[in-house]
């Protein structure tokens, strides 16, 4: 199939559109830049041997993106285009309701005019809110979101499913990922945050690699087996072939499709930096800090529907996704080298 890859030059994006091509569908890339670099795209060619098409574009040029969907006449979309710093939301929650959702309702009208009705939605666990019970499962209701960038995952997924239910012929994949680490085996691509990482593994890489000092941990008086934060870590590849599985219920026209994609596995924040120093034979300096605002004790998935439905299930155990991310880092300590130019 020939897929439109929002977003396809960033960590997630990149890793799929690499996985695309080994199962010969062919990515076009749209991308703005202003979270991804364009040596990536070199990474993927070396990786493949294939270059995709990439058009640098903001999604909110819509004239522009008509053009494209005129001239590439896509079979489908998947639609990783967006804002997603959980603290950067919080403290500009208007950028992202403009950015993450005014994209998607753009991209919604060009698919739209020219009869594209294939979409695979990257959205987020954090469409549950704050979780009852652990592990979640698709039919457990949409909560109240923790932060701005989760709140807009949720009403682009609402979007997507009021399309389906105007036009049944909209078949619509939301894919809801945990938490995604690790790095493609070559070292040739990786998560690169741009500035202080938010997220706790690319925090842990740049300690390895001597651009922070210390890690330090969220809160260790959590209601969990050891008082630290239990999150349901997936490796990135697992996520890419997560995308290429999910690309099946779209070719069969299944209409609208919720899977979680996830490892069913809780892991701690000290159980992770054990499971890094143990895969990499080193000592991550780490220290104790106050809880950060927004987050949950515990969140991990219930993958059991992706199994059954897709044919999927994640592979790489905690300590492969350790040895990957610190590969990745090792080879590029400092990510795709340049920073993307300012917002
Ligand atoms: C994981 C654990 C922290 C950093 C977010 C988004 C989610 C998804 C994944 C996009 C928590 C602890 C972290 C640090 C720490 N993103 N931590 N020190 O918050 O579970 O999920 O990223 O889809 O939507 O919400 O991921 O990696 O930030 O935190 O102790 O320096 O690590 O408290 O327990 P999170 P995270």
């Amino acid at each position: 199939m020939k897929i439109c890859v929002t977003g396809g030059m960033g960590y997630i994006g990149s890793h799929t559109c690499v996985e695309l091509i080994k199962n010969n569908h062919v990515p076009v890339i749209i991308d703005n830049l202003s979270n991804s670099n364009k040596e990536v795209l070199n990474r993927i060619e070396t990786i493949t041997g294939y270059r995709p098409k990439f058009y640098k574009l903001d999604l909110i040029k819509e004239e522009r993106l008509d053009k494209i969907f005129k001239k590439e006449k896509f079979d489908a979309v998947i639609h990783f285009a967006g804002l997603k710093a959980v603290g950067e939301s919080v403290k500009k929650p208007k950028l992202y309701y403009g950015n993450n959702i005014g994209i998607s309702v753009i991209l919604l009208k060009v698919m739209r005019r020219n009869g594209v009705k294939n979409i695979i939605f990257s959205s987020s666990a954090t469409v549950y809110g704050v979780p009852t019970h652990v592990p979640l499962v698709e039919t457990d209701p949409i909560g109240e979101a923790t932060n701005p960038y989760g709140q807009t995952k949720i009403e682009i997924e609402k979007m997507l499913m009021r399309e389906h239910e105007i036009d049944p012929s909209f078949n619509i994949v939301l894919l809801r990922y945990f938490n995604p680490v690790g790095a493609h085996e070559s070292g040739l691509m990786g998560e690169d945050p741009w500035g202080i990482p938010n997220n706790l593994m690319p925090y842990i890489n740049q300690v390895a690699v001597g651009r922070r000092e210390c890690l330090t941990i969220f809160g260790n008086d959590y209601p969990t087996h050891d008082g630290t934060g239990v999150r349901d870590y997936i490796h990135v590849v697992d996520l890419a072939l997560g995308h290429v599985a999910a690309l099946k219920p779209i070719q069969e026209k299944q209409g609208l499709k919720i899977y979680n994609l996830g490892t069913g596995k809780g892991t701690s924040v000290l159980d992770l930096v054990k499971a890094y120093d143990e895969a990499n034979n080193i000592q991550i300096k780490y220290q104790i800090g106050p809880r950060r605002a927004g987050d949950v004790a515990e969140n991990y998935a219930d993958a059991t529907l992706a199994k059954n439905e897709l044919g999927w299930e994640a592979k790489f155990n905690i300590v492969e996704m350790c040895r990957d991310s610190y590969n990745w880092q090792k080879k590029n300590p400092n990510g795709y080298n340049v920073e993307p130019s300012e917002k």
